[in-house]
């Protein structure tokens, strides 16, 4: 009953808002037919690919295939919850949102959420206290100071081994369940003597935490939370959820490796960080950056794994549309040690000084070269030209031949001709991987999936379509086909109606269904005609009559038996004939 209630409001909102005007709030948008077009903005592009539809009232990128309705376009816009875009939205809509819960997902964690707000709690009160004597002093030692550990939510788990599980049991919280919500291992605390670092989810939320020993030992620095149902150190961003606004206005974020450093940088100012919390960096974390902006600049700790990740990343980067530049703190410092020895004015200037990835990688080619070894330099020289032949602009190329010129007295021309050649080498195999992008987007279908399509695209919107498919006068040859349609008919059972844009919400949690309702919304339908919806669901069948047709001969070959074969092939000749 919640959620149908939920539902409904959900769908009232969305009917009382026109996507065309919302989304024109965010970016300009032109009319052509029917349709209306803009510049996307969940990709890098200059050309009108995003269309929008006041009649599905949906939106779909034809470049980077982004889609949905008004809630995911507000959602991807501000990188926030479906909840905020809700939110936000019904305000705009005039309609006022009762306190009920409308993501089935969140409820089953709401109890996870409930104790990390609790244990935050407790440790900010410990570090309070006059146990907490020591790690303040620690903190102070680090200049953190009072507002900060305020602002960052910092606390203090005690020496003691069971203090919180007590705590929380007393709260009636079972043992299992801690263990299972990774407060506790086995019977005691998972912490205990460490300052504490609340981490937070995309929402916000804290759904882990990192503590600090501060005893001076070594060994294990940090105790992060164990994997759990909502939280997964590779899935999160440290800051993430409050660098956004900041990140937004300068349309560039700047990543980091330890959260120390992030806190630090927000301290003095530098507000549009996030730190990955390690030197690693996973696809959903590049993803995660992908939705705050493309511009990164890259702020490592200046050691080797710094100098490292910085290559492997600024790579990995360039390779998915980002533009990548990079700071380099001299002498192996963190931007925490950085901003601590030279001030933030420095490194405020580091950061606005970044260089771009593509000088930092020839800088750092020359970094292990023997100049007295003729093999050396020019194998040297031959890889900046590679590099130098990746990049587009070409100021930026000929000032790195004059360079290279000048300092190993090379003919100019020598080393541009040398450089048209990787140049050459580069071309056609851009071109061969842009066409091979389109083809994937163009039509694909074959003949039978696109019938398949057909047919729910009409499910959509014809009841006699529906009804056909619930008396089994056909069906479809895949699951999830299968299981869209059966979604379409039970939705209409629902509500009695169908807009694709609210068809969306319903399924957000499927995301292979929405792929799948992507590719079906994006064919172009006429009236839909009796003709039409027979001459489909006759394709659709010879298909199935075919699989079935194959299926049987497998088993057939299978098979042992000369009776049995034969009851199988006189079985396939009926198929065959019925299906002439
Ligand atoms: P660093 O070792 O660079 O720590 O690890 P730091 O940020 O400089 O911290 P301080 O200044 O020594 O206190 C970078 C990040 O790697 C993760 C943490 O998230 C840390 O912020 N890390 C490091 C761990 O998870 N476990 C560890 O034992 C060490
Ligand atoms: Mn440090």
């Amino acid at each position: 009953m919640e959620n149908q209630d939920a539902n409904n409001i959900i769908s009232d909102v969305r009917r009382r808002l026109d996507i065309v005007e919302v989304i024109s709030g965010y970016i300009p948008l032109v009319q052509k037919g029917k349709n209306f077009f803009g510049v996307c903005p969940f990709h890098d592009d200059t050309n009108p690919s995003m269309s929008v539809s006041r009649e599905k009232q949906i939106y779909r990128c034809f470049s980077c295939g982004a889609s949905g309705n008004v809630f995911t376009f507000v959602q991807e816009y501000e990188h926030i919850t479906f909840r905020e875009a809700l939110a936000e939205l019904a305000e705009k809509a005039g309609i006022s949102l009762p306190n009920i819960s409308y993501h089935k997902k969140n409820d089953s964690y709401q109890k996870f959420y409930e104790v990390y707000e609790i244990a935050n709690k407790y440790y900010l009160n410990n570090l309070q206290t006059n146990l907490g004597k020591k790690a303040k002093e620690y903190l102070r030692n680090r200049q953190i100071d009072d507002s900060m550990i305020k602002e960052f939510g910092i606390g203090l788990s005690l020496e003691t081994q069971n203090d919180l599980v007590q705590l929380l049991e007393k709260k009636g919280y079972s043992l299992n369940e801690l263990n299972e919500i990774g407060l506790a291992n086995e019977n005691h605390d998972l912490y205990n003597g460490r300052i504490m670092f609340p981490l937070k989810d995309l929402s916000g939320r804290i759904v882990g935490f990192s503590g600090r020993r501060y005893d001076g030992k070594k060994e294990n620095k940090y105790v992060n939370t164990k994997v759990t149902p909502i939280f997964q150190k590779g899935s999160i961003l440290y800051n993430y959820y409050d660098a956004r606004e900041f990140v937004r206005r300068k349309d560039q974020v700047i990543v980091m490796e330890g959260f120390m450093a992030a806190i630090r940088s927000i301290s003095v100012g530098v507000k549009n960080v996030v730190s990955l919390m390690g030197t690693a960096m996973t696809k959903e974390q590049m993803s995660l950056l992908k939705r705050l902006s493309l511009n990164v600049i890259l702020c490592l700790d200046g050691d080797d794994p710094g100098q490292h990740a910085t290559l492997t990343h600024g790579e990995e980067l360039e390779n998915n549309g980002f533009h990548v530049k990079v700071v380099e703190l001299s002498d192996g410092l963190d931007p925490d040690d950085y901003i601590l020895k030279y001030g933030s004015e420095s490194f405020q200037s580091l950061i606005e000084n970044a260089i771009n990835y593509g000088d930092y990688r020839i800088k750092s080619l020359k970094k292990n070269i023997n100049l007295n070894s003729n093999e050396e330099v020019s194998d040297y020289i031959n890889r900046v030209l590679l590099e130098a032949s990746k990049l587009t602009d070409e100021i930026r190329r000929e000032l790195i031949l004059k360079t290279l010129a000048k300092e190993f007295d090379i003919g100019y021309n020598t080393l541009e001709k040398r450089l048209s050649t990787y140049l050459e080498k580069n071309r056609p195999k851009q071109q061969v991987e842009e066409k091979k992008v389109l083809l994937k987007k163009a039509e694909k279908r074959t003949k039978y999936e696109l019938a398949e399509h057909y047919l729910l695209y009409f499910m959509l919107e014809n009841g006699t379509v529906r009804n056909y498919f619930e008396q089994g006068k056909f069906n479809f040859s895949t699951e999830q086909e299968r299981f869209l349609a059966s979604e379409i008919v039970y939705y209409y059972k629902l509500y009695g109606t169908l807009v694709p844009a609210d068809f969306y919400t319903y399924l957000q949690d499927k995301k292979e269904l929405l792929q799948l309702l992507d590719d079906v919304l994006t064919l172009e339908v006429g009236e839909i005609s009796n003709k039409m919806i027979d001459e489909y669901i006759r394709v659709v069948k010879e298909n199935s009559v075919n699989l079935e047709i194959e299926r049987l001969k497998k088993t057939m070959k299978e098979k042992n038996d000369p009776l049995e074969k034969a009851r199988i092939a006189e079985g396939i000749r009926k198929l065959k004939m019925g299906s002439e």
